[in-house]
C-alpha cells in the first residue's frame, strides 16, 4: 500500500498560506504608523488595529490610561455643556432629573427604561406624548428626559414651547439678521430629539398648520423621535391641527395621560406660607 504524501500543488500556494493571525496588522496590533482622531472619544492617538484582539487590547490598555481619560472626560463635558447650550431648556428646569419621579414609580420606570434602552429606540425614532390636565408634571418629565438624554448620551435636544417660539418666527419675519429664527421649522425638522412643549394651545392659521405638519412628516419619515406635551387628547389634537399630524405621533408616541392635581397650587402654599 502506498501512502499519498500531501504537497503544495503549486509554489503560490505556498506563498499564500498565512503567517500571520492577523492580516491587518500582521500581529503588532498597529495599523499603519501615522496617528487618528477617534471622533467619538475625543482622543488622538495611535492607530491600533481593530481587527484582532491584540489590537483591541492594546487600544484599551492606551485609553484606560490616565492622560487619555482626562482627555476623554473633557470632550464629554465639552459635548453635555454645548447640548444644554443649544437646547433652549430654561434654567428652572435645566435641574430636572430622573431621581425627582420616586414618587411616581410607573413614570420612573418608564423613563428609565426609555434613557437605557436609547440605542435601540433612536433608529425607531420613538418617543412620548404627555398629555392631561395642567401643572400635572409634563412639561417637567419632558425636560428630565432632555437633561438625562444630553448627559447620558449626548442628544441634540431642542426644547421649544410651542406659542413662544411660534412668537419667535413670527417676530423674524422680514428680518434679516443671520442668527434670527427664520429657519427653527427647519432646526425642529431636523434636531436629533425635538421636545414640543404645549402644543395645541397656540392659535393655529392654515400656515402654522402646513409648516407643523411639515416638521411632524419630516420626522416620521426620517425617524426621528419627539417628546410632546399637551392638555389635548391625541383625537382633540387632530381637530386642532390635521388627523395626519396626530396619527403620526401617535404611532411614534407611547401617550401617557397625567392625572395628578395641579402640583402648582401647593408648590406655591408652601412657599408663600413660610414668607408671608
Ligand atoms: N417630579 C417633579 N419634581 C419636582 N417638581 C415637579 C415635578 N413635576 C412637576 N413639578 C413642578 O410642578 C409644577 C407643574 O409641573 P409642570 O410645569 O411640569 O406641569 P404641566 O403638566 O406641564 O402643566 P401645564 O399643562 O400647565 O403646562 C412645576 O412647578 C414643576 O416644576
Ligand atoms: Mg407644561
Ligand atoms: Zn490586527
Amino acid at each position: 500500500m502506498f501512502l499519498k504524501r500531501v504537497t503544495p500543488t503549486s509554489s503560490s500556494e505556498m506563498k499564500t498560506k498565512p503567517a500571520y493571525k492577523c492580516k491587518t496588522c500582521k500581529d503588532s496590533g498597529i495599523k499603519g504608523d501615522g496617528e487618528t482622531h477617534y471622533q467619538n472619544i475625543g482622543v488622538t492617538g495611535k492607530r491600533f488595529c481593530d481587527q484582532c484582539e491584540k489590537g483591541n487590547k492594546m487600544f484599551r490598555d492606551w485609553f484606560y490610561l490616565p492622560e487619555q481619560q482626562k482627555q476623554h472626560q473633557k470632550f464629554k463635558q465639552d459635548k453635555i455643556a454645548r447640548a444644554l447650550r443649544l437646547s433652549n431648556l430654561s434654567p428652572v428646569y435645566l435641574k430636572a432629573k430622573l431621581e425627582d419621579l420616586k414618587n411616581n414609580k410607573a413614570l420612573e420606570e418608564t423613563c428609565k427604561l426609555y434613557l437605557e434602552n436609547w440605542k435601540k429606540i433612536k433608529p425607531l425614532g420613538l418617543g412620548y406624548y404627555f398629555w392631561g390636565n395642567v401643572g400635572a408634571g409634563k412639561t417637567y418629565t419632558a425636560a428630565i428626559l432632555a437633561n438625562e438624554l444630553m448627559k447620558q448620551h449626548f442628544v441634540e435636544v431642542l426644547f421649544l414651547k410651542m406659542p413662544e417660539a411660534v412668537a419667535r418666527i413670527k417676530k423674524s419675519f422680514g428680518s434679516d439678521k443671520k442668527d434670527s429664527d427664520k429657519n427653527l421649522f427647519e432646526k425642529m425638522r431636523d434636531a436629533e430629539m425635538l421636545i414640543l412643549d404645549d402644543l395645541g394651545i397656540e392659535k393655529v392659521s392654515d400656515w402654522l398648520a402646513d409648516e407643523i405638519y411639515q416638521v411632524v412628516e419630516h420626522r416620521y419619515s426620517n425617524n426621528l423621535p419627539m417628546i410632546i406635551t399637551s392638555n389635548q387628547s391625541l383625537d382633540d389634537l387632530a381637530k386642532i391641527y390635521r388627523e395626519q399630524v396626530s396619527s403620526r405621533i401617535t404611532e411614534k408616541t407611547k401617550s401617557i395621560k397625567f392625572t395628578q392635581k395641579d402640583k402648582r397650587q401647593k408648590l406655591g402654599e408652601e412657599i408663600k406660607q413660610t414668607l408671608f
